[in-house]
């Protein structure tokens, strides 16, 4: 069969448009808020390590299978997974991986959105001022006020999901691409100043050893399957964000040399927001394991106590908010897609509904933060809960389940077709990961992680 070279919602203008677009969907919060938390809640340097390990061996072979799923599909996830399986004479049931994506991308949006806001918040609380020559103890109660404040919250989700919903409805191609091209350097500049003033801050190689020195005592029985769901989470696999992006990339592009792109500056990013960090957690007595808030406590300081803080601290903000909202397009981008394909509505109302709709499961974040605090699913807060099945049970899934199409279902002929790698050797490395060790070492840990908790 030929395959289309269009998409009915578009394509990239080039190769570098879909780097810029999967970067930015790539780089987020994950990145710069969440990668920093979890390893300081995970006890650091153990904990980096087998996250790179599983970039390595899980993220980077598996986002090459969805990247290829996509272009080869050219729609929605849910019509591509329902196509492809036509193509390679499997059951019709692949569709539902398509739609566990589109639902799964839908819960994430909802939390996404309310951490996003309070990056939104910082703007101008930084911007105002609130920080000069703060101390931690005021940057500590500064953050606890905001999150305890329910119209705080739900103010800013929502200016965050109509800043997301008002990209999505004019099309991913206009608007986005120019802004990303100028933001994701942009950010990283911002990232290296901040690391400049880490270095100076006399606690930069505590900071250091506490990212990359092998040290097992605080890890947990979760720490591994938190690791993983991560590797997911930061490169946005498992629930077709990457597969609709791979859907608008142009056929000449070489997906394993684009891909290994896109996972390398995202690695960066995360390692340099670290590097960032940690010396200021260190520097000011702070908790590595102080939880969501630890971006939203160190960084004020740090903005606070340096020259022309206020103004680098609205531009880091700033640049947080953008990579968020580059991010959380691709997380509404298969359900508009799938809808506008399904029931031919116009891709604005389908925005508006699907915004709506998103919005309201988002409050169940708000509240978890103050007047549901105490209310628990498994002994976690609604937000914890909702990260938990998303990230370490709903992607990692969704990734065996893309892998194991790419590597066992699709025809062969096809796979290589699609993916034209010119070495055999790559190739046949690749073909070796996808096919077994990804699936495998995702399943294992899987394994480990209920073994361990029902043996407890
Ligand atoms: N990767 C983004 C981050 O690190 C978040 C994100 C965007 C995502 N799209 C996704 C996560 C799809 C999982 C799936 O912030």
């Amino acid at each position: 069969m030929p395959r289309a070279s269009q998409s009915i919602h578009g394509i990239w203008g080039s190769r570098l448009t879909f780097i810029l677009a999967a970067t930015g969907s790539a780089v987020g919060l994950g990145n710069i808020w969440k990668f920093p938390y979890i390893t300081g809640e995970n006890g650091g340097g153990a904990f980096v390590l087998m996250y790179l390990f599983c970039i390595l061996i899980v993220g980077i072979p598996i986002m090459m299978a969805e990247v290829l799923l996509g272009r080869r599909g050219r729609q929605s996830p849910v019509n591509a997974m329902i196509e492809l399986a036509r193509e390679a004479g499997a059951p019709r049931v692949w569709g539902l991986l398509g739609w566990i994506g589109v639902v799964a991308g839908f819960l994430i949006l909802s939390y996404y959105s309310v951490i996003a806001g309070w990056a939104l918040e910082y703007v101008l609380r930084v911007g105002e001022g609130t920080f000069i020559g703060a101390k931690s103890e005021f940057a500590g109660s500064a953050f606890n006020e905001l999150t305890a404040s329910p119209g705080r919250l739900a103010f800013w989700h929502t200016v965050f999901m109509f800043m997301t919903m008002f990209v999505v409805a004019k099309g991913v191609n206009r608007g986005l691409e120019a802004a990303v091209r100028i933001l994701m350097p942009a950010l990283l500049v911002l990232l290296m100043i901040l690391i400049g003033y880490a270095v100076n801050s006399g606690s930069f190689m505590q900071g250091f050893d506490f990212l990359f020195s092998m040290r097992t005592e605080n890890l947990n029985a979760n720490s591994l399957v938190i690791a993983m769901g991560h590797a997911f989470f930061t490169l946005s696999l498992g629930m077709g964000a990457i597969m609709i992006y791979g859907a608008y990339m142009p056929r000449n592009a070489s997906i394993g040399a684009t891909v290994c792109v896109v996972a390398l500056l995202d690695t960066l990013v995360a390692l340099v927001a670290g590097l960032a960090i940690f010396p200021l957690v260190f520097a000011n007595g702070l908790e590595a394991g102080a939880g969501p808030g630890l971006m939203f406590v160190t960084l004020p300081l740090a903005f606070g106590n340096m020259p022309f803080g206020s103004f680098f601290g609205v531009l880091f903000f700033v640049l947080v908010s953008f990579a968020a909202w580059s991010s959380s397009i691709s997380l509404i981008e298969p359900a508009v897609a799938w809808m506008v394909e399904r029931f031919g509505m116009s891709r604005v109302k389908t925005s508006i509904g699907l915004g709506i709709a998103v919005w309201l499961v988002g409050l169940g974040t708000v509240f978890s933060f103050n007047i549901w605090k105490s209310f628990n699913v498994f002994g976690l807060t609604f937000f914890d809960a909702l990260d938990f099945l998303t990230a370490n049970i709903m992607l990692p899934l969704g990734g065996v389940a893309i892998a194991v199409f790419a590597g066992w279902v699709m025809r062969e002929p096809d796979v290589h077709a699609e993916l034209a790698i010119e070495s055999k050797t790559i190739y046949r490395t690749w073909r070796f990961l996808v096919r077994f060790v990804s699936p495998a070492a995702v399943l294992f840990i899987f394994a480990l992680t209920m073994y361990r908790y029902f043996t407890q």
